[in-house]
């Protein structure tokens, strides 16, 4: 038995990473109630965000809840990847934003942008709303850009969206932990998983400023199916910023 008793009740329970889930819990919880009733939701196999309600995005400290996408480490290099591109950025929304994680990154390396975010999922709204009066930007309800107050038409400079975008066929291969704790249309992208990017593609232009764009994380597999630009890639995931050319080039 582990002499520190999170750890122990985490490893009984099968947590693989115990003492870094341990010192995630203490990091971000301080009353032992608090602690005692996420340490029991994490061993139940609750992910360990959601037991937390907290995730670490970007060296921020982001609030999340049971049935929110839980940020992914890896799409922090699509918020540094658009800022690298567009520092110069005056209004920026992040499409699909979930907790809102990608538009707290975004407000703190671009202060003074007017920061937007939207989801469909109210549920994600009310959490991307609590952590915008932390970080700085405001959060609506509804389907991509239709969601947008219509005063931003035609003055976007930086769109950014981690979108739905595993094909189907391979959303049940995803962890069964998150699976069960993250509704399917946060990550079904349908049968070649670009249906999501093709839907906010297709009107972008209309909410574009002259210089704006759009950009998003892919499978670096799915790049070649994109006709946008890669800005950094890796074995696993690529950034793409696409343009309204880029639009013209997919025919939508
Ligand atoms: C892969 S998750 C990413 C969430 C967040 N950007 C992050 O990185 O943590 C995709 C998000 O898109 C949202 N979404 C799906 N369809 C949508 C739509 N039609 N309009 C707006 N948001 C949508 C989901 O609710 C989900 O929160």
């Amino acid at each position: 038995m582990h002499s520190d008793p999170i750890v122990a009740r985490l490893r009984a329970a099968g947590c693989v990473f115990a003492e870094a889930e341990a010192a995630f819990v203490r990091r971000h919880l301080h009353h032992p109630g608090d602690i005692e009733r996420a340490v029991e939701a994490r061993a139940g196999g609750m992910p360990l965000e959601h037991a937390v309600g907290v995730a670490e995005f970007a060296g921020l400290a982001v609030a999340v809840a049971d049935g929110v996408f839980v940020p992914r480490r890896r799409a922090e290099v699509l918020a540094s990847a658009a800022v690298a591109h567009r520092p110069d950025a005056r209004v920026v929304v992040d499409l699909g934003c979930g907790c809102g994680a990608l538009a707290a990154a975004l407000a703190s390396h671009l202060p003074g942008a007017e920061i937007h975010a939207v989801d469909i999922d109210p549920a994600s709204v009310v959490v991307a709303r609590a952590n915008g009066r932390r970080f700085g930007f405001r959060a609506h309800h509804g389907s991509w850009w239709t969601a947008l107050p219509t005063t931003l038409r035609g003055r976007v400079d930086l769109a950014v969206g981690y979108l739905p975008h595993v094909p189907t066929d391979r959303v049940e291969r995803i962890h069964p932990d998150f699976r069960a704790h993250e509704p399917r249309h946060t990550v079904d992208g349908g049968p070649g998983g670009l249906d999501q990017v093709r839907a906010v593609a297709a009107p972008m232009t209309e909410w574009l400023s002259s210089e704006g764009v759009f950009v998003t994380l892919l499978s670096t597999e799915q790049v070649a199916s994109v006709p946008g630009r890669v800005l950094q890639a890796d074995d696993e995931d690529a950034v793409i910023v696409l343009d309204g050319a880029a639009v013209g080039h997919w025919g939508l």
